[in-house]
């Protein structure tokens, strides 16, 4: 039970609303910006469904009252995707005609490929109606490419990660020196062409990189932001704020924790150890 307890304290930031935007009001007073994440996905049944933009509509007054700017992120699979498309698609615009109501910012996670397409497809319709919502590019797969370059066309708001999703190699890069070195075209494909790149990673040399290309391409700190997942490199990003980027942080939260910090897990065989080290430590 520690264990688990421990597991789902190390990259969330609680499990109520009152706790994740106390945990905003910290990151905001050291300069950092957030989007809040109510954790959940794979939803198979209505009511569940429902619970989560429930959650997502109460955040959104949450976020208002506490006069925070935070952004909200969000999953397809937690607002019925795996149920009925059109249903989905009604759930998520609920919560982002209300976002644009408060003036608040949403993002659409990317999820495993068998979503992908129909997470396009649904952006490209909200976006047709709503201009406070944005995507997320993974830029191990293989078709990112053609994707950025359309949704530049539309001046889409792109977050660019690397892709956190075991995929097939027909699909997805598997090499971490050739997912770095498409990310770093995507990058540049988003900062010639698109709209307000957020450049999602806790990689330093991809940090230094887009420092770099912006500096020499003269772009304004306030035309680009990065983002990093709470708990993760904390103390870098603090200073990349101070040198004046603007920096926003993932701030994931609720009890549905699980294939989340799985994900992160995976990430970095390092945490595992990290997790059991600490347990034994207690
Ligand atoms: P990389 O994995 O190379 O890590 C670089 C260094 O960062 C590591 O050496 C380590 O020190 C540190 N680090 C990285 N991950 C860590 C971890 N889990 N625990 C501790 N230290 C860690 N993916 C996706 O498929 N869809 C999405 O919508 C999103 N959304 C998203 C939002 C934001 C704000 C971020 C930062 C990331 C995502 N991701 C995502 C996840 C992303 O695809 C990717 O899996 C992780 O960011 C890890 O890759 P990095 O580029 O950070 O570097």
């Amino acid at each position: 039970m520690r264990l688990i307890t421990q597991l789902a304290h190390s990259f969330v930031a609680g499990d109520t609303n009152a706790e994740a935007i106390q945990a905003v009001a910290k990151l905001r007073d050291r300069g950092i910006m957030s989007t809040m994440d109510v954790l959940g996905e794979s939803v198979k049944d209505r009511n569940t469904a429902e619970k989560a933009v429930a959650a997502y509509l109460e955040l959104l007054d949450v976020i208002k009252a506490a006069g925070s700017d935070a952004h909200i992120s969000l999953k397809l699979t937690q607002q019925g995707l795996d149920i009925d498309t059109e249903y989905c698609f009604q759930n998520v615009r609920r919560i982002i005609q209300k976002a644009n109501a408060l003036g608040t910012f949403v993002r659409i996670d990317m999820e495993g490929t068998p979503h992908t397409q129909r997470t396009l497809d649904l952006f490209y319709r909200l976006r047709r109606e709503f201009d406070n919502v944005g995507i997320v590019i993974q830029a191990y797969l293989h078709r990112s490419e053609k994707d950025i370059h359309d949704l530049n066309k539309i001046g889409a708001k792109v977050r660019l990660c690397k892709g956190a999703y075991k995929e097939p190699e027909e699909l997805a890069m598997q090499k971490m020196k050739i997912i770095r070195a498409n990310f770093r075209k995507l990058a540049d494909s988003l900062f010639r062409e698109g709209a307000y790149p957020a450049i999602a990673t806790h990689d330093f040399k991809l940090i230094g990189w887009t420092k770099d290309y912006a500096a020499a391409h003269a772009i304004p700190n306030d035309k680009f932001e990065f983002q990093y997942l709470y708990g993760i490199r904390t103390k870098s990003f603090q200073k990349l704020a101070a040198e004046g980027y603007r920096v926003r942080c993932y701030v994931p939260f609720g009890t549905h924790w699980i294939p989340y910090n799985l994900r992160r897990l995976r990430e970095r065989k390092e945490n595992v150890w990290f997790v059991i080290k600490n347990l034994f430590q207690k």
